[in-house]
This record gives structure tokens, sequence and C-alpha cells, in this order.
């Protein structure tokens, strides 16, 4: 009886707090644009990731965003992992691939002389986690205003939308602010960042733009990378492939995790037609 009463207390308690912020919540008036309508397959129940687009991807990242955006949860050998960018089958031990190996050999690390003792730098293996462009937070801030560059392993799991998130964010106006709008120095205005603009507003006050403002200055443009494969690197392109790459990042198992799912349903249907087969012939005889 005495627990009873504790839990619900409890539940009670949780539903006034519950009910406390609602009100708060309200007031806050946080707007955003409806995110971008663009489509990959992994959209899609069955739908995979597309190998080349991640590679393409992969090259955005290296190129564009690692200078700022650390990936600290990825090791070389991942890309190289079964749906991953750099997967080959005739290397199943993803330390083997040479693709990978020459990338992790591109990256730095710190390192110690084993002879003087002395700081050194050596290059990467594919056991290697990406580096960081930056040595710890405080110098990550120092270089970009004062905002933070989050680190990019699980954002596309991370926010709202994924993928779609990165790609709106990425392709927002935020070179073209609406007029009547005063953007503080260092920020940019995005429609798709959560926010609430009604400070920043001398137009119309029933016309507040949607969005806030991000500290990261519009990273991509047409031509900013060069595609291997010959595909145009515009700017939407550019940032479908990043969004599919760090799509990939967050969640590497999802090409095997649908495989198995049609496996498994195949599976089930045959076992159905089995069952049925049985059944018929079990009760063959059997006058109803
Ligand atoms: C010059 C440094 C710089 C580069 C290059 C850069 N970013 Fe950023 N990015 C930032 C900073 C700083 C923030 C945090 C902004 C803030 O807090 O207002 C940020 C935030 C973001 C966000 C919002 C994250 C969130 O917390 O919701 C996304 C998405 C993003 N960046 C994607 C990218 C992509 C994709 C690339 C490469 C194409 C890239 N960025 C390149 C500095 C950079």
């Amino acid at each position: 009886m005495h627990r009873f009463s504790l839990a619900a207390a409890a539940i009670a308690a949780m539903f006034a707090m519950a009910g406390a912020s609602l009100p708060g919540a309200a007031l806050a008036e946080t707007t955003q644009a409806p995110l971008k309508d663009v489509h990959w397959a992994f959209d899609y129940p069955l739908g995979m990731y597309d190998q080349a687009q991640l590679q393409r991807g992969y090259k955005v990242y290296h190129e564009v965003c690692s200078a700022c955006h650390s990936m600290g949860m990825v090791a070389f050998r991942n890309l190289a992992d079964k749906g991953g960018p750099f997967f080959n089958a005739s290397y199943p031990n993803s330390n083997d691939n040479p693709v990978v190996k020459a990338l992790a050999k591109d990256a730095q690390y710190d390192a110690i002389d084993s002879e003087t003792g002395a700081p050194i730098k050596r290059p990467g293996t594919t056991a290697d986690y990406f580096p960081s462009p930056f040595p710890n937070t405080t110098a990550a801030r120092a270089a970009n205003n004062g905002a933070l560059p989050p680190d990019m392993s699980l954002l596309a799991a991370a926010r709202e939308g994924g993928a779609h998130y990165i790609y709106s964010i990425v392709t927002g106006d935020g070179t073209t602010p609406p007029p009547g709008l005063t953007v503080p120095d260092g920020k940019y205005y995005d429609p798709y960042i959560p926010g609430d603009l009604s400070s920043f507003w001398t137009g119309d006050p029933k016309k507040v733009p949607l969005g806030g403002f991000i500290a990261m200055p519009p990273p991509l443009i047409d031509d900013r990378v060069t595609f291997d494969d010959g595909t145009k690197a515009t700017l939407n392109q550019e940032a479908w492939d990043v969004a599919a790459f760090l799509k990939w990042a967050s969640d590497p198992k999802m090409d095997e995790r649908k495989q198995l799912g049609v496996e498994v349903l195949i599976f089930l249907l045959i076992f159905t037609g089995l069952l049925y087969a049985s059944y018929r012939t079990i009760w063959r005889n059997v006058g109803h």
C-alpha cells in the first residue's frame, strides 16, 4: 500500500512537471522552416546506401567539413567495413583495404620518438580514428567565434530530420537574410536552425522569419571539391552526398539490417507455404 502511494505520488509529480513545462515551451516560440524535400534511397524501407555517393560524401567531409568538425568515433578501417564507402569484397578484413590504408597514411598523429622521447608526428593507420581539427574544445571555440562545431560521428542520428536537416542547413539561404533582419556579427541566418528571431526583426511583427542564427559560414559552393567519378560538384550535389555520408556514419549497419529483414520475410513466406502444405497433407483424408 505504502509503495503504491509512493508510485502514485511520483506519477502525479511527473504530470505536474510536464504540465508546468508546457507553457514555458510555448512562450519560447521557436520556429524552423520545413526541411527541404530531398530523397535518398535509404529513406525507403528497402533502400540501401549508394556506395559511389558515400565516397563522394567522404570527400566533401574530408576536404571541407573536417577543417572544423571532428568525427572522433569513426576509424579509417570503418570506411572499408561492409556497407561502407570503400568496402571491397576482396578485402574482408577492412584493415587490409589499400584505399583506406592510403587515406589513413595521409593523416598525421602526435607520437613520441621511442629513442629520444621527443614529440613527433606519425602517419595514421587503419586503426586510427579520424583526426580532430582542434586540440581541444577551447581551441575549437576560439577559432569559430565562440561557437563549437559539433562532432559529426552521430550528428545525423542526433538531430530531428537526420540527413534532411544536414542537407537543409548546408544548402540554407544564409547568404541572403531577409531585409529587416539584424544579423549579429559572426552569425548567419538559416531558416532551418530552430530559433526565435522576433527580437532581431524590424519588419511586420506578424511576419517574423522562420529559423535562427548559426555561427557557421555557409561551407559549400559550386565546385568546392572535384569528384573522382566525374559527378558535377554543384552545391546541392555536395550537400546531398555529404548528408548521405554522415547518415552512413551514424548508422553503418543499416544495409545489413534491411537485408536481414528481407531474408527473414522470405523465410517466413516459405515457412508459411510449408505449413499450409503439411496442413493439407495431414487433414487430406478427414471428412468435414
Ligand atoms: C569554418 C568552420 C566550419 C566548417 C568548414 C564547417 N562547419 Fe559546420 N559548423 C561550424 C560551427 C562553428 C558550428 C556551430 C554553429 C553554432 O553553434 O551556431 C557548425 C554547425 C553545423 C551544423 C549544425 C549542427 C547542430 O548542432 O545542429 C551542421 C549541420 C553543420 N555544421 C554541417 C557542416 C557540414 C556538412 C560541413 C561541410 C560541408 C560543415 N558544417 C563545415 C563550423 C564549420
